[in-house]
């Protein structure tokens, strides 16, 4: 019988510990991707073995790239350079990673081979004009399904370069037209609405490859050779994200997670928190590489409503799900605008929301491109669907703190694209959730 991994949340969980979260899953799609084609050995550590993460690591082995897992959280890459790689026998399956998909067209828009690129349903349903459009104006060839995955690409090499105003913010489309520029003749410039994260040009630096600034506009120039680097990943903010949006807004809570990457174009969360009254302190603040990382210490409290503007939206664009609880549970009437790019992340993540805090009991109203959320006290509990949204699962997981009765968190597995052990890991700071393969009616 099919059956479907759900989270059963048991109510009176009561947050307390000093943790440490897996890494960063950005980071380490671009130390995979940018060290494929370095020029020598690559060590990754703290690498996250996410699906997510192991769709690149395998569709860089298709293309004839030498990567093990040398130990637990550990990868060694034989970097082959940019004209190093082979054309894959098979079509490269990216699961349920955009990441995977869009920063690998950019690579492969440039090589001069034909391949293959797909994944999941989830996301053969995720825009891609988005790249085909600028990857192909540099003179690749790219068939699609009227604009969805699979996507058959036809490189050319060289690219041809591209000044570029990107119509969304996206550091996917930034980095896959940056991995593109490296193999243009010329310099690639791009410029962005609205800044994104710069873990791409954070990580060609440590590589040795000098990113170009010149006012709003960000530049690259083809055939830079990258020299391997050590790379030491942080742990995810975005994963992070969970427990202390949870710790927050428990009076009892008191959390610390260790060694988390703290870069300014990903702490929005910290900061909407702290709007919302949190006591959010970051100690030991250092560099790792070329990425911020902190401890984050989390004192609980009552948070009161924010209003959530587009100008703050890239730089929360993965917690909103954890922030919309946070405003479920505030004092007061919360706001989300400028957030329709929500709508084609790995669900509909604002109607996934809408309807499970609906189920919780909370009055909210849905927008184009965001919500009204009216704070209250407690939830009911129920059944929730998390649309098979790792997002979606883990944000309702926290909602489970306060809820009154048992929440069910359906179909749940995909939390394993970015956050193996979360399930455990919560438990071990006092969520009670229990994992459950329940049949599928
Ligand atoms: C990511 C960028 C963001 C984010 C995604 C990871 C990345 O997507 O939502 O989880 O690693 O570049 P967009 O760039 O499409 O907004």
């Amino acid at each position: 019988m099919a059956t479907t991994h759900d989270f059963v949340i048991a109510p009176g969980g009561q947050l307390t510990g000093r943790i440490r979260i897996p890494g960063d899953k950005s980071i380490c799609h671009r130390a995979l991707l940018l060290g494929a084609i370095a020029k020598g050995t690559i060590h990754i550590s703290n690498f996250l073995e996410s699906a997510d993460c192991i769709a690149t690591l395998s569709c860089l082995q298709m293309l004839g790239v030498k990567i093990e897992r040398t130990r637990p959280n550990c990868v060694t890459i034989e970097g082959v350079g940019v004209h190093g790689l082979q054309a894959p026998i098979r079509e490269l399956d990216c699961g349920n990673s955009g990441t995977s998909l869009r920063l690998l067209a950019g690579l492969l828009a440039g090589q001069p081979f034909e391949s293959v690129l797909t994944g999941d349903a989830s996301l053969r349903s995720r825009p891609m004009l988005r790249i085909i459009e600028p990857l192909t104006r540099m003179g690749a060839v790219i068939h699609s399904m009227s604009g969805f995955a699979p996507l058959a690409i036809h490189g050319q090499r060289p690219l041809t370069p591209l000044r570029y105003a990107i119509p969304i913010a996206s550091a996917q489309v930034k980095s896959s037209l940056l991995l593109a520029g490296l193999q243009a003749d010329g310099e690639t410039w791009l410029m962005e609405p609205a800044k994104t994260r710069d873990h791409t040009e954070r990580m060609l630096q440590t590589f040795g490859c000098t990113v170009l600034h010149d006012g709003e506009w960000l530049g690259i120039c083809g055939g830079n050779t990258l020299s391997a680097a050590a790379i030491a990943v942080p742990g995810d903010l975005s994963s992070a994200a969970f427990f202390i949006t949870a710790a927050a807004g428990q009076p009892t809570a008191h959390i610390i997670i260790e060694g988390i990457g703290v870069n300014p174009s990903r702490k929005g969360v910290l900061h909407v928190l702290q709007a919302m009254g949190a006591d959010i302190r970051l100690l030991d603040e250092q560099m790792l590489g070329n990425e911020p990382v902190a401890d984050v210490e989390v004192h609980g409290g009552n948070l009161r409503s924010v209003d959530i503007g587009p100008e703050m939206v890239p730089f929360v664009i993965d917690e909103l799900p954890a922030l919309l609880i946070a405003a479920a549970s505030a004092h007061g009437v919360t706001t989300l605008r400028g957030a329709s790019e929500l709508r084609v992340k790995e669900s509909d993540r604002l109607q996934a929301m809408a309807t499970g805090l609906r189920t919780l009991g909370v009055e909210v109203e849905l927008w184009d491109d965001g919500m009204r959320v009216t704070g209250r006290k407690d939830f009911r509990g129920g059944v929730v669907d998390s649309f098979g949204d790792h997002r979606i699962a883990m944000a309702f997981a926290i909602a489970g703190l306060r809820t009154h009765s048992t929440l069910r968190i359906r179909d749940c597995r995909n939390v394993d694209t970015s956050f193996p052990g979360f399930a455990n890991l919560a438990r071990s700071v006092g969520l009670c959730i229990d994992v459950r393969e329940m049949p599928n009616t």
